[in-house]
């Protein structure tokens, strides 16, 4: 069980001055073989909040792709007070071309509700820019949907705001799920691109 105090949240505790705790004691590092069980416990809430029943074969996959050193998907974890994990930040770096470099995309993000709101995420995605920068990566990137303003609100006001890049997807093949999670994408899309009936609307993660 996280034992993170929430800084702003409904439970959120506070001094005698009436101002929200410092950010919770949180360690962040690169996941190892040891963290399987509490990874895994993490990674299928986290598909839970995208309605994704992720299987234990598809979780195993995951997992292995992470622990595999040849592989360029990673995860950081980060740990509460006790040592107990209660995030992680999942990753691959790959060549940019455009850039002639190394490039890392943030894949998946998840802190388990009762640690969230007290900066895990932010020393997550810290933790990884830090790493970027003593690699030299050009850049870090990642896609949120339109309608998660928990994240979006983290992402814009600690981070970055959008980069003016619209993503397009078409599933070849794959257990995809379709969903209508994001059906606001179609704001900002000009009515002659409009397609007569869309076929899939991605799901995230
Ligand atoms: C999004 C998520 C990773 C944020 O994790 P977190 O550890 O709570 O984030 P932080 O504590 O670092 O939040 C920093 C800031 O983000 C914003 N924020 C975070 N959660 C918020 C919420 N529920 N409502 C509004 N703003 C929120 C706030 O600006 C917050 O600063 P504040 O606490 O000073 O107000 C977490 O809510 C989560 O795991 N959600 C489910 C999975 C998910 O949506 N992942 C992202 C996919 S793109």
């Amino acid at each position: 069980m996280p034992r993170v105090a929430s800084r702003s949240g409904p439970d959120a505790q506070k001094n005698a001055c009436g101002e929200p705790p410092p950010v919770a004691i949180v360690r962040v590092r690169v996941a190892t073989p040891y963290d399987a069980p509490a990874w895994h416990a993490l990674w299928k809430e986290y598909g839970r909040t995208a309605s994704r029943d992720f299987t234990d074969a598809h979780t195993n996959s995951v997992w292995q792709h992470i622990c595999e050193p040849s592989e360029p998907l990673k995860s950081l974890i980060a740990t509460d007070a006790a040592g107990v994990p209660v995030g992680f930040a999942g990753f691959h770096v790959h060549y940019d071309a455009c850039n002639d470099g190394l490039a890392c995309h943030l894949d998946d993000l998840y802190v388990h509700p009762l640690a969230r709101q007290s900066g895990i995420a932010t020393r997550l995605i810290d933790t990884l820019l830090e790493m970027g920068r003593s690699k030299e990566w050009v850049k870090v990137y990642w896609v949120a949907l339109r309608t998660n303003v928990p994240a979006r609100r983290l992402y814009e006001t600690r981070f970055v705001g959008p980069d003016g890049y619209i993503r397009y997807t078409i599933f070849l093949a794959g257990p995809v799920k379709h969903s209508v999670a994001d059906s606001t994408s179609a704001i900002t899309r000009p009515p002659e691109l409009m397609p007569a009936a869309s076929p899939v609307a991605a799901v995230e993660p």
